[in-house]
């Protein structure tokens, strides 16, 4: 059966418009309207969203622009975040709403209101302060996706610490680095995880990482998996020990914070060298991902929210933790793999916990779509009202199966743009907007986005070129953590002039205002929707022993959008062969993670280099996919 939305929009095949059901409800029933002030009044329009947050103090300023592009937000305003999250719902109705609801792999079910929440949190924040922990100290966490993963979050957050997230997907070097440049004292981790029925032994990498830290002092673990892990005298203490300590009282005062004080950093990957640690702040932050999650994802009291990203990633800390608990929602945490033990694993949780709006990627909608609308037709999934998409572009394909048989063609489905260092959406439709398939629709309230070509200017409609962001936002990265300098090089010195944000990805405008955004231009790789740099990636290979020197590059692939190709030349002596390749592809994956674990590696005598020595990657690529090399000039050989 052909759904009602596509019936009715036969005119255009394009274009598919919200069901009338969806648009009289929601929060936002004009965009033009509402976009044109947030542009010719912009403070105003923020200042109106902050005061639907709660602040121990109201700002002087909205927007501080003195110091450009060091942008501040609401200066002289004291708030917390946590405040915001917890604090204030549980004078309300929401004191005994679930605020979580969490799946293990195996099959366990942990749920939370907001009061058991509070509680969870100040006994752990009393922990951490027990150990030392104060304002403005980083605490690095690396853990599977349980409760205490937010928990733990939001308890630094509550004290006035900042957070450093590692994905629990990296391995030893990735945390090891990530550890270093945060200086962190404390390491909060889990014994293990549950990922397709096997333990992902967190602890040992754990253990390796901190051999190689000498700033940390004390290593916090949750017993999870309950497998033998080795633990250290003096440094390593068992969360549930802790927790059972008078010192773990349920009372705590949450700190007061400046807006414009640091409330985490997170590491991703750039062009160049060593991924970097944005900082996000407690102000602006906090107003930016709730307006964004309150009006994309249209939220009501009575929403489940799942957002199934890792909360090791931006996606995660924006809307998984921080933007729908400001908002008093439901969320659904989930630990393990979307097909174990089998294809229905997720549909049947969402019937099973009548989840409402299910957010999630490409790649997985990809991965599951593989498996037949069989395992979805099992279910009556039916309480979904909205879709959400986010990481890259979704092809046509994945888009329409996600529409019509995960949404039953009457669930929009919002696209989300935006990076680690926006902080929350940028580009993404609203419920009433008009969907073009594969289009992230337009900009966010108070956004303003263009597209331009070499010389920074823009191109006309429908011509592809680069994407910049013309204002500034209040969920707006602050700075590099210890690197200002290269927070301006990386993001601000190509249109210095203009004063706009270079964001590292190539779009399109078409005539109706439409962005479609088309994918990085640098040197970064998105697998699966991660995000990978090939510098590390690179690093990685090098820092094999028979390795000289490496090139990595992105190349199409079904499921994961991209693959890693690798290509590498061996030091004096040494011979490449299948059994090689192999080993080189478990070195990175043992370095970095499996995530980054190269689809080939290529052995060559020479890389195509530039006079000034830089790798020619785009070279490689254009060889690998039989197409044209374009311009040689600058090739060295
Ligand atoms: O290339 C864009 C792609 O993901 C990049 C940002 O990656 P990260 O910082 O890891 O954040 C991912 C989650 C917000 C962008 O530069 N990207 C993200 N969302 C989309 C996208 N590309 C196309 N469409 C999207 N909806």
């Amino acid at each position: 059966m052909t759904p009602k939305s596509i019936k009715s929009t036969t005119a255009d095949t394009n274009l598919f418009h919200p069901p009338k059901s969806i648009v009289r409800k929601a929060n936002i029933k004009d965009y033009d309207k509402t976009y044109e002030r947030s542009i010719t009044d912009r403070e105003g329009f923020w200042a109106d969203e902050a005061k639907k947050l709660k602040w121990y103090k109201k700002w002087k300023t909205v927007l501080d622009d003195t110091n450009k592009p060091f942008y501040k937000w609401f200066t002289g305003g004291k708030i917390n975040i946590v405040d915001n999250a917890i604090d204030r719902h549980l004078a309300t109705h929401r004191r005994n709403k679930l605020a979580m609801i969490w799946e293990g792999e195996p099959g366990d079910v942990k749920t939370m209101s907001y009061h058991a929440l509070n509680r969870e949190v100040s006994k752990f924040a009393n922990v951490l302060k027990s150990m030392g922990v104060r304002k403005g100290e980083i605490v690095t966490i690396y853990m599977p996706q349980i409760p205490e993963l937010p928990i733990a979050m939001l308890a630094c957050a509550k004290i006035g610490a900042m957070h450093s997230v590692v994905y629990g997907g990296f391995s030893t070097e990735a945390l090891a680095g990530r550890i270093a440049d945060a200086n962190s004292r404390v390491l909060v981790t889990a014994d293990g995880g549950w990922r397709r029925g096997k333990i992902t032994d967190l602890k040992s990498i754990a253990n390796e990482a901190m051999d190689r830290s000498p700033t940390i002092e004390v290593c916090i673990t949750v017993k999870r998996t309950e497998h033998e892990v080795h633990m250290e005298n003096d440094r390593d203490f068992w969360y549930h020990d802790l927790m059972s300590l008078p010192i773990a009282s349920p009372k705590c005062e949450t700190e007061v914070m400046d807006a414009e004080d640091p409330l985490f950093i997170l590491f991703t990957s750039g062009t160049t060298g060593k991924p970097k640690g944005l900082v996000h702040t407690h102000g602006g932050y906090s107003v930016y991902t709730s307006t964004t999650h309150r009006y994309v994802f249209d939220i009501k009291d009575e929403d489940r929210w799942w957002c199934a990203a890792d909360p090791g990633w931006i996606t995660g800390h924006s809307y998984l933790v921080y933007g729908p608990l400001i908002n008093g929602a439901t969320i659904m945490l989930y630990e393990g793999a979307p097909n174990h033990p089998y294809p229905n694993r997720w549909w049947n949780m969402i019937e099973k916990y009548g989840i409402t709006i299910l957010y999630t990627s490409p790649t997985a909608i990809r991965g599951l779509m593989r498996f037949g609308d069989q395992w979805p037709q099992r279910h009556d999934i039916s309480s979904l009202r909205l879709l959400g998409s986010v990481g890259e572009p979704i092809n046509p394909e994945a888009w329409r199966w996600y529409h019509e048989v995960i949404g039953d063609g009457k669930c929009p489905i919002m696209d989300t743009w935006w990076q680690t260092e926006t902080g929350g959406f940028m580009i993404a439709p609203l419920p009433i907007t008009p969907l073009k398939p594969g289009s992230a629709t337009k900009p966010f309230f108070g956004v303003e986005v263009g597209v331009v070509d070499e010389n920074g200017k823009e191109v006309a409609a429908g011509e592809e070129g680069k994407l910049v962001i013309k204002a500034p936002w209040p969920g707006m990265a602050r700075t590099i953590f210890g690197d200002p300098d290269r927070y301006v090089d990386t993001y601000w010195k190509e249109y210095e002039k203009q004063g706009w944000y270079k964001a590292g990805d190539s779009a399109r405008i078409d005539e109706d205002g439409y962005v479609w955004v088309i994918g990085r231009i640098d040197d970064v790789i998105k697998v699966s929707g991660y995000r990978l740099g090939t510098a590390e990636v690179e690093s990685a290979l090098v820092s094999h022993p028979m390795v000289s020197e490496a090139a990595a590059i992105a190349l199409p692939h079904e499921v994961k959008g991209n693959a890693i190709h690798t290509y590498v030349i061996l030091k004096a002596g040494e011979k490449g062969d299948k059994k090689l390749e192999e080993e080189l592809k478990k070195h990175v994956s043992d370095e970095m993670g499996p995530i980054a674990k190269p689809e080939a590696v290529h052995f060559l005598e020479s890389l195509p280099k530039t006079r000034s020595g830089k790798i020619m990657r785009r070279v490689l690529k254009a060889r690998a996919m039989g197409v044209d090399e374009g311009d040689l000039s600058t090739l060295e050989d």
